[in-house]
């Protein structure tokens, strides 16, 4: 594919949202050693991607401008690098691209440690969600709440916040597969839809009871996957079981200060920020689960690379339910 060229999606400066965003031809990468490079069936957005255009992650990213957004991604392997072994083209393949972007194109290279084999019988949006909010999902129920997803453990009560949400839907499922009971919090209108996803109890976060995040049956909560934004720790605090703890997935300096602050007086009760570490072992986890039918991705919508402004502009408005997807 060397001097093809492809269509891509970018931006050249911090900021400007949806209208930031250019449609531009530019060269199809090439692999390096270690790396696949993909033809593109599906791209999912993530507000990683945004918030990164928006400048909350500078200086560290982007790395360079012009810069292609978006990391979830799952495709057709076209080439492989020389050090490639577990890939050939003609696979189908989901994947993390690197914090670092590349996904708004027809085609894009991905590490092989970061890619795992799509089965023939799941989709390619099926599996698009997995890399950051799945694997999200998955680092806070297991490794951060302590759940196995066998169900071996002993049954802990679980609230996931924003349960409508790209990560928060999937926290649900995979706290629910560890025999958690679990207590989720979404907007009226997604309550159904997280009861079927197997919540045992919704709060809708607008009413008195879903702010105070009361649980309906009076349980106290042994972790709390907080995906949400803006609950203060006084808010969590009553409703946590003795040893309870906040896995907070978007923390910001008041919940780093609480943090130190709850490790300096050896409190019991905890919150822990979490940082995705992206693993692909995890990954196939999650992929497998798919296939089992165990797992499933809701889809909020789908739009084609020439209207990626539209889908730019729907994660940025915060009310997805499931993931947005593109289709190059
Ligand atoms: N730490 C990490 O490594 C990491 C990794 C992944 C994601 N994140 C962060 O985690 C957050 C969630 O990500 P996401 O992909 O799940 O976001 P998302 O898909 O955009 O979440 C949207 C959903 O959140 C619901 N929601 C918003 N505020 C709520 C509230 N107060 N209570 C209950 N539900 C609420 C919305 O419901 P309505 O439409 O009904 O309002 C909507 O369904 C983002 O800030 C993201 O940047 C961090």
């Amino acid at each position: 594919m060397a001097g093809k060229l492809m269509n891509a999606v970018q931006y050249t400066a911090y900021g400007g949202g949806p209208d930031g965003l250019q449609h531009v031809e530019v060269p199809v990468p090439t692999p390096s050693k270690d790396e696949v490079l993909l033809r593109l069936e599906a791209v999912s957005l993530n507000p990683f991607d945004w918030k990164v255009q928006k400048g909350m992650l500078r200086p560290f990213l982007p790395r360079k401008f012009p810069h292609i957004p978006a990391s979830d991604v799952a495709g057709e392997v076209i080439e492989v690098g020389p050090g490639v072994k577990n890939f050939k083209p003609g696979d189908k393949v989901v994947a993390f691209t690197s914090r670092n972007g590349g996904g708004l194109a027809d085609f894009a290279v991905t590490k092989e440690s970061l890619t795992v084999a799509r089965p023939p019988e799941v989709s390619a949006a099926d599996v698009v969600g997995l890399p950051i909010a799945g694997l999200t999902a998955h680092q806070a129920v297991t490794q951060s709440a302590g759940i196995n997803l066998d169900g071996s453990g002993k049954e802990a009560n679980i609230l996931v916040t924003a349960a409508s949400g790209g990560v928060g839907h999937y926290a649900v499922q995979l706290a629910k597969r560890g025999n958690a009971h679990v207590t989720a919090t979404c907007g009226a209108r997604n309550i159904e839809l997280v009861k079927s996803l197997g919540a045992d109890e919704v709060l809708d976060y607008k009413t008195t009871d879903g702010a105070a995040l009361n649980s309906p049956s009076g349980r106290k909560y042994d972790a709390v996957i907080h995906c949400a934004n803006g609950i203060p720790w006084s808010t969590f605090e009553p409703n946590l079981s003795p040893n309870g703890k906040v896995i907070d997935i978007t923390p910001g300096p008041t919940s780093l200060v609480t943090f130190a602050l709850k490790k300096l007086t050896f409190s019991k009760k905890q919150l822990v920020p979490l940082v995705l570490i992206p693993k692909g072992e995890n990954l196939q986890c999650l992929v497998n689960l798919v296939k089992e039918g165990k797992l499933k991705t809701v889809i909020d919508s789908k739009y084609p690379l020439d209207k990626a402004a539209e889908a730019w502009a729907k994660s940025i408005d915060g009310h997805a339910t499931g993931k947005i997807i593109v289709e190059p």
